[in-house]
């Protein structure tokens, strides 16, 4: 069984390998040729824990994966992860587990992944300008799939924490200084979103985060944060002045998605705004950007597959590199 920590991942598996892997990921989705059950949620009341267990299978591609994510909150005191997390990618022509990898990271690979697909499928061919709300887990990738799809010249972030948005916008300012772009913290999610051209959200938050009156024509949203009825980030009125709407996966958007559930059953907008899953789109099979005016929206709340395929490609990248630790227990 091959051992992948994230240092070996971020060494065989780049941020331009996640989209391609990403890309395939949302096609043989939507084409219904993958098998992913509902994710097992187990709660231990005893720890104040969840242990969620998410399959998927493609024959199409030869490859099984099970993600375990926990969620346990008390573990900051015990200063441990509060959601660890593990992919285990298995072989399904003899049901071997072939290799067990970080899962934290192979989430946030393939979640920035789908933000870069989003761009480069649905954004203006030119985009100069970007945008960033939250700087937490997930933001780094975010931020590289941006710069990696759409070369922006400048983007702009913002996050309610002060001292983290600055770090983080020092730190990912020296990660990418070859890239020619500049990174900028915001006073405001409004600041940080006037102007943009993509935007991504990637926060846990439960109220919008930016009012319609800053985003300008043409701009593309890639909306990765909230996967409970309870969460929101874009506002209705943000919704409603889009034209299109994209998802993953629609059957689980309309299930987690607040900002969309909320607007629907408000009657603010209908399914007709919905366009089809970035699969779809992908697969030539609805309609893309019309214009260079167009608001549009990718919704995503994350599918067992992009594990799969995303955790598949980092497995065969790790092969033909010789990386990783071998441990044998039968
Ligand atoms: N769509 C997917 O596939 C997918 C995958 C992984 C995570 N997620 C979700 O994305 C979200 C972000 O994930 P994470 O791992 O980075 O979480 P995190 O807890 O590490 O970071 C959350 C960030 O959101 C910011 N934030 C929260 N409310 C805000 C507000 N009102 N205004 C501005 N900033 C605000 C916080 O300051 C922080 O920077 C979570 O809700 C997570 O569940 C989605």
């Amino acid at each position: 069984m091959l051992i992948l920590t994230k240092e070996d991942i971020a060494v065989v598996c780049s941020m331009e390998d996640a989209i391609e892997a990403v890309k395939e990921a949302f096609i043989v989705h939507s084409e219904g040729s993958v098998k992913v059950p509902l994710r097992i949620n187990i709660r231990s009341d005893k720890y104040n824990g969840n242990m969620l267990f998410m399959p998927a299978y493609c024959e199409k591609k030869d490859a099984a994966s099970l993600k375990i994510v926990s969620v346990y909150p008390d573990n900051k005191e015990k200063n441990l992860p509060s959601t660890p997390a593990q992919v285990l990618l298995i072989d399904p022509t003899t049901g071997i587990v072939l290799s067990i990898m970080d899962g934290t990271y192979i989430t946030a690979l393939r979640t920035g992944a789908a933000s870069g697909v989003a761009f480069s499928v649905l954004a203006k061919p030119e985009c100069k300008t970007g945008a960033l709300i939250g700087t937490g887990t997930q933001a780094a990738m975010q931020l590289e799939a941006m710069i990696v799809s759409k070369n922006p010249k400048l983007v702009k972030v913002y996050s309610r924490n002060k001292d983290r948005l600055n770090n983080f916008v020092k730190n990912m300012s020296t990660k990418f200084k070859s890239k020619a772009v500049e990174l900028v913290a915001c006073e405001s999610a409004d600041a940080a979103v006037k102007d943009a051209d993509i935007l991504i959200t990637a926060t846990n938050s439960d109220r919008p985060l930016f009012s319609v009156e800053s985003c300008k024509p043409g701009l593309t949203i890639s909306a990765v944060g909230s996967f409970t009825r309870q969460m929101q980030e874009l506002d209705t009125t943000v919704l409603k002045k889009a034209s299109k709407i994209y998802y993953d996966d629609k059957e689980a958007m309309l299930e987690e998605a607040g900002e969309i559930i909320k607007a629907l059953e408000n009657r603010d907008i209908d399914e007709k705004k919905f366009s089809g899953s970035l699969g779809e789109a992908l697969a030539g099979k609805i309609k893309l950007r019309e214009n260079d005016e167009e608001i549009i929206v990718f919704k995503s709340v994350g599918l067992g597959t992009q594990d799969l395929v995303t955790a598949k490609q980092v497995y065969d990248n790790a092969i033909s590199k010789n990386i990783g630790k071998y441990i044998d227990i039968g």
